[in-house]
């Protein structure tokens, strides 16, 4: 009997950032909850060294890999390779598949799928081509490839007539960041769990910005996720309170959410990232394949909103990756 766990996750430079060091608290929360619905648990890093990752994986032979791989060396666009490597050996593992999640890892990629599904997304711009910039509009620079807001902060936010950023961004590698038109207005985290019946879409988090000067951009930039004692961290709130309800909203953002779960191929447990425009539209600004499972995350913070314990979400997730309830077959 198979009841082995094993929990993959992206090696730590010695210089880890904070955002980087959230997943050390992903594997504590999974491996006690998998410890409590019976497996056994054995932890594994990964780097660029795949081989050896394929290596440990066919030793153990686990019954199923809980992929907690946010980047490889700091970056995230080798977030996919090991879900490669799971496929090929056809081991089940938790959260997205390979294809979306590399969908989900490069932002101009997903908004390229959105925009072919017919899914809201803000128009945007890459970087050889600054002719299209409009003068009359706001726009954000973007990194292509990163989570977590790394790299995004007010400085990102600038006029479309605004000619010195648009210097200092031609300069900018093409490959890596874009330009995104901004989005004035109301912000919004949607989380949703695979469950018996299909994707459950959780209750709706709003990103409240508190007491922000005039012209301040009320964005969830790198400061206001990561730097405890600033402005921006301080008054930024999420809550599930939501005032001002905007019933064809919400509405729109709930079968957006189940859309982008059924045609863009996620699992397991997904949260998106929408910006509602003034005149009321929705837009995703951001798909969060596997996003991150810490206490203080937008994810869990919905989960335990709908009642879920923790151990009941370690094992909807897990579920869903073996196709199956989990039964004596595992335990
Ligand atoms: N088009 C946009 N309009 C307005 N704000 C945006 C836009 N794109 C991103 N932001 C702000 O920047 C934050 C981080 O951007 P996001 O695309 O979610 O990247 P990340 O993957 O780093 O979370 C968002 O939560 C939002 O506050
Ligand atoms: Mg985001």
């Amino acid at each position: 009997m198979n009841n082995l766990a094993l929990i993959l996750y992206n090696r730590l430079p010695k210089t880890a950032t904070d955002d980087e060091l959230d997943v050390l608290e992903q594997v504590n929360i999974v491996s006690k909850s998998l410890k409590g619905l019976g497996f056994r648990v054995k932890k594994g890093q990964v780097d660029l060294n795949l081989q050896k990752t394929l290596d440990v994986i066919k030793k153990l032979n686990p019954c199923f890999i809980f992929n907690l791989v946010e980047s490889i060396n700091s970056r995230g666009e080798f977030v996919f390779f090991p879900a490669a490597l799971y496929q090929y050996l056809e081991i089940p593992f938790t959260g997205s598949p390979l294809v979306p999640l590399f969908f989900a890892a490069n932002k101009v990629r997903a908004k390229t799928e959105m925009k072919r599904l017919g899914i809201p997304t803000p128009g945007w711009i890459e970087l050889d081509k600054p002719e299209k910039i409009n003068p009359g509009k706001k726009y954000i620079l973007k990194p292509i490839w990163e989570e977590g807001s790394v790299g995004l902060d007010e400085h990102c936010v600038f006029n479309g007539d605004d000619a010195g950023s648009i210097e200092s961004i031609r300069k900018m590698d093409k490959e890596f960041y874009f330009i995104e038109e901004f989005i004035e207005g109301r912000e919004f985290n949607i989380s949703i769990i695979a469950g018996p019946n299909g994707p459950e879409v959780l209750p709706f988090a709003e990103m409240t910005f508190i007491d922000f000067p005039e012209g301040k951009p009320k964005i969830m930039g790198y400061t206001a996720k990561w730097k405890e004692q600033s402005f921006e961290y301080l008054n930024t709130r999420r809550t599930f309170e939501i005032a001002n309800f905007d019933e064809k909203a919400m509405n729109q953002m709930a079968i957006i959410c189940k859309k982008c779960w059924n045609e863009m191929g996620l699992k397991g447990y997904v949260r998106l990232d929408f910006r509602i425009d003034l005149q009321g539209k929705p837009y995703v600004i951001d798909i969060n394949a596997n996003p991150c499972l810490s206490g203080s995350g937008g994810f869990m913070a919905a989960c335990e909103k709908s009642g879920m314990k923790i151990r009941e979400i370690v094992q909807r997730i897990v579920e869903h990756a073996l196709g199956h309830p989990i039964n004596s077959t595992e335990i």
